[in-house]
Order: structure tokens, then sequence, then C-alpha cells
């Protein structure tokens, strides 16, 4: 059982905290547009108004029109989000990465030196990043190296060229939640399902390409539309490294193979499949084969957390 928290006083609370530390020097924070950077952005927004620089990483591993309609959104919260287009440098890093944890690690690697230069540019002092307390949990027990952990795990952040500030590192996903709420953020927020700071790079198992991350795109959407009635926690695609053989036009082909995964939780640290009718996952597989011509095979994926982690690598 999780402690239960007043998100007003947390509020409060942490305002004070983001103020103090950084003693009205400029900050920067990075959002995504999830529910754990969105919230803290915004508490850092109330904290330290003009000093604080937001931007959104474009690194060519998000979802269809992300950066378009975080963006948006943030407008509506006084936030003047600027858009950097860093896809190339990301794909450099990644290029010819397959083992999980060594491209987990190249994404911090050039996440933080791409926030570095930011901050050097800015002239900023500070990052404020969104880190929550599963994050943490699941990087120091070893289970995967999560994108936003320094200090936990003893790297010092001066390193990269700045001291960071993590208002929600005591909170975990139910409880952003709530102060997500508090704070007056759209339900498109407070309830958006997690997605990982690594972004669809997650999602292809074996080496990134800009080709595969394309074929992730377009297989998410699809199942993000179709399984949105089931409001599961999380739900996306997974793109296998294997292919499997099939026939089209009445030819041999061999093929690309989707995973369909869909999980409810509470809080990510345990997770079961959603019961999900067979007829969506039908419709989830034609659309997907149609939209999708490399694709031979489609699967869904029935395992519980544990044994198996939400995400696949
Ligand atoms: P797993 O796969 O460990 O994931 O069951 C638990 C939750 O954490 C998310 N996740 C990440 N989030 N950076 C993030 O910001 C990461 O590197 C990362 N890895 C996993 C995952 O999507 C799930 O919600």
């Amino acid at each position: 059982m999780r402690k239960r928290i007043n998100p007003k006083k947390f509020i409060k609370e942490k305002i004070k905290e983001i103020e103090n530390k950084s003693g009205n020097k400029k900050a920067l924070m990075a959002t995504s547009g999830g529910v754990d950077s969105f919230t803290c952005m915004i508490l850092a927004r109330h904290a330290l108004g003009r000093n604080l620089k937001a931007v959104f990483l474009d690194d060519g591993l998000m979802r269809k029109d992300e950066p378009k309609k975080v963006k948006k959104i943030a407008k509506k919260f006084k936030v003047n989000l600027e858009i950097k287009n860093v896809a190339s440098s990301f794909f450099r890093n990644l290029k010819g990465i397959s083992d999980p944890e060594e491209k987990r690690k190249a994404f911090r690697k050039v996440f933080y030196q791409t926030l570095g230069k930011i901050v050097k540019k800015e002239k900023c002092q500070f990052l404020i990043q969104g880190t929550i307390a599963a994050d943490i949990v699941e990087t120091k027990k070893g289970i995967k190296t999560q994108h936003n952990v320094l200090e936990q795990i003893g790297i010092d952040p001066a390193k990269y060229g700045f001291k960071l500030i993590e208002p929600l590192r005591k909170l975990y996903k139910p409880q952003v939640r709530l102060v997500a709420k508090a704070l007056g953020l759209p339900k498109e927020v407070w309830q958006r399902m997690p997605f990982p700071g690594p972004g669809l790079a997650l999602r292809i198992i074996g080496k990134v390409t800009p080709k595969k991350v394309e074929i992730i795109r377009k297989a998410t959407e699809v199942i993000e539309k179709k399984l949105e009635k089931f409001s599961p926690f999380q739900c996306f695609a997974v793109l296998l490294s294997d292919k499997a053989t099939g026939m089209k036009g009445g030819k041999r082909a061999f093929g690309d193979i989707i995973v369909i995964r869909s999980v409810n939780s509470k809080d990510a640290m345990t997770a079961q499949p959603t019961k999900v009718s067979l007829g969506v996952l039908f419709e989830i597989q034609k659309e997907i084969c149609q939209k999708i011509p490399s694709v031979i095979k489609v699967l869904y994926d029935l395992t519980p957390k544990p044994p198996s982690t939400i995400e696949y690598i």
C-alpha cells in the first residue's frame, strides 16, 4: 500500500522546494508530454516563471504527431515549449546497438548530452526532471536502466553540466496522476498512458533504424486507437528482430512480426494482460497487415509482470 498524499499540500511544498533549490537561477526542463514530465513542468512554471526554459526533444522516437500535440497543451498552461529537432543525433548514437541494456545506456547518454548542450546555451544551472519512484526502484534493483536516473546510481550530473531537481522522486504513478489533476491539467494528460523516455526505441528488438521506427509508429497508432475502450494502463506494439514466412499474392513472403502488448496495472510494478476481445484483436491484425505491408504475423502477448516486464527490453 503506497502512502496517501494530499495533492494540494504536495503542490505547495514542491513549488517552494523548487524555488529554494534553484535560488532564482534559470533552469531547464524537458517534457515528453507524459503525465510525469508534464506535471513536473507545471510545478516548475509556478515556481520559476520566466526562469524556466522548457523544451521538447524531438528525438525521432516519439509517436505520431506527438511534438505538435504536446506544444499545444503546454501553450494552454502558458508554457512556451520549444521543440528541438535532435533526431539525427539520437539515431547516430543508437546505430548498430541491439543489446537491451546497451541501448538504454546509449539513449541515456545522448539524452543527457543533448540536455547538457541546451543547459549551456541557455545559461541554466539546473535541470528539473520528472523522475518518479518506480524509475529509481527498477534502476537501483538492476532490473533495467531507466533513462532518467543518475544520482541514485552514483552518476554525478555535474558531468553533463547541471545540478538536478527531481520534485516527483518519491511518488508512484497513481500519486502523480492525483497531483496532475489537482494542478488542473486536462484528462488527456493526467490519464495518459505511460510512454517510456527512450520511446519507440524500446519497442524494437534489435537494432534501431528509422525504417523500423516508422513500422512501429504505424502499428502503435492502430493498437492505441483500437484498445482505448479497454482503458489499459499501457498498450503498444513491439517489432521482433526475427522474421516469419508467409505468403502474399500466392507467393512466398518473409516478413515482420508485430506483438500487441496491453496491460492493466496500478503503478507499473506488477501488471496483468488486458482481457481484450478476440474480435478487436482480429481487427487490429487486419489493419496492421493492411497498413504495413512488411508485416506477416501479428501476435498477442499474454504474460503478466512478473515474470515478464511491461516493456520488452
Ligand atoms: P517495465 O518494462 O520495467 O516498465 O515493466 C515499467 C514502467 O516504466 C516504463 N519504462 C520507462 N520509462 N524510461 C521511462 O521513462 C525508461 O527507460 C523506461 N523503461 C520502462 C514502462 O513503459 C512502464 O510504464
